[in-house]
């Protein structure tokens, strides 16, 4: 039910017709029978700022940014945290009372609590971690491997100098490895995760051999359609933990939904079921 004192979000995309977080915080607004709403916000580039900025002058509490707009969104924030200016990005924005925009970066969380759900074992600390590509998302799984205490982090990607870029940027124990050496990277590594495209329904295979990486490494992919790529397929034949990558689009959601509704949510098999659409919304 929405009623006149409905607090409204919603996510600013463009496209934004693809987004699963309307699905997501939808069944969130109703498990836990809040006066709520959540929206697809189709909003386009050269309109963003003006866009962004009428989100408290509209009543909203706040929004979910996605592509391509979560660097314009940092810009245009009057206070972001730490990590988001660190990430440089902001993927949750909170309307404060007096107007002004709050910006965070709730990926690597969304990341991290994934791994800590789907694999209650793993600890960051226990070794290098390999992570492909080196794009938005890159960015904020690299700050929080880092920051969680993982002790290297070997970075690859197609177009090394994003690798290097990303390195510089963050600083820290990053080893960028050249993308034709990937597959020798895994060499000790307790982590392997693809933040590239590569592997998605529509694009191109990830061309990687396993054989170097040990037998007690995680393997995740934040590619989650489909939700078994061909990585954690033929990971799981050799005997690794796997971790599907739709977790991650789950829990980055939480603390948006929190700072907003004032909850903050559970992920639970339902939920997977309803944002996959095998489950009524
Ligand atoms: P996001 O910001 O959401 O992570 P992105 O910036 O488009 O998305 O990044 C996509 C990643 O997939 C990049 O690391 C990209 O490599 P480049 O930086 O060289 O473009 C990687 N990627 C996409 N297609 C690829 C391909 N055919 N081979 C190797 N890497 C690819």
């Amino acid at each position: 039910m929405v009623s006149g004192k409905a607090r409204v979000a919603g996510v600013m995309g463009w496209p934004v017709s693809h987004s699963r977080s309307p699905r997501l915080h939808g069944f969130w607004l109703r498990h836990y029978g809040i006066d709520g709403a959540y929206v697809p916000l189709p909003v386009r580039p050269e309109d963003f700022t003006a866009a962004v900025r009428a989100l408290p002058k509209l009543g909203f509490a706040g929004a979910n940014i996605t592509v391509p707009h979560k660097e314009a969104a940092l810009a245009a924030c009057d206070e972001a945290t730490p990590l988001a200016r660190r990430v440089g990005a902001v993927n949750t924005l909170v309307c404060r009372p007096d107007g002004s925009l709050f910006g965070d970066n709730t990926d690597g969380f969304g990341f991290l609590e994934n791994l800590r759900a789907g694999c209650p074992g793993w600890r960051a600390d226990a070794g290098p971690a390999v992570v492909l590509g080196a794009g938005g998302a890159a960015r904020a799984i690299v700050a929080a491997l880092l920051d969680a205490g993982c002790p290297q982090v070997r970075l690859t990607n197609r177009t090394r100098e994003r690798a290097a870029d990303l390195a510089a940027d963050l600083g820290g124990a990053i080893e960028v490895v050249a993308w034709e050496e990937r597959s020798a990277a895994l060499a000790g590594a307790g982590l392997l995760v693809n933040t590239t495209t590569l592997g998605m329904t529509g694009a191109p295979p990830l061309d990687i051999a396993l054989d170097p990486l040990p037998a007690a490494a995680l393997v995740t992919d934040i590619v989650y359609a489909p939700l078994m790529t061909d990585l954690l397929l033929r990971a799981q034949a050799r005997g690794h933990a796997v971790v599907d990558g739709l977790g991650m689009l789950l829990h980055q959601g939480r603390p948006g939904f929190e700072y907003w509704f004032g909850i903050r949510p559970e992920v639970t098999a339902e939920l997977r079921a309803v944002v996959l659409g095998d489950a009524p919304a």
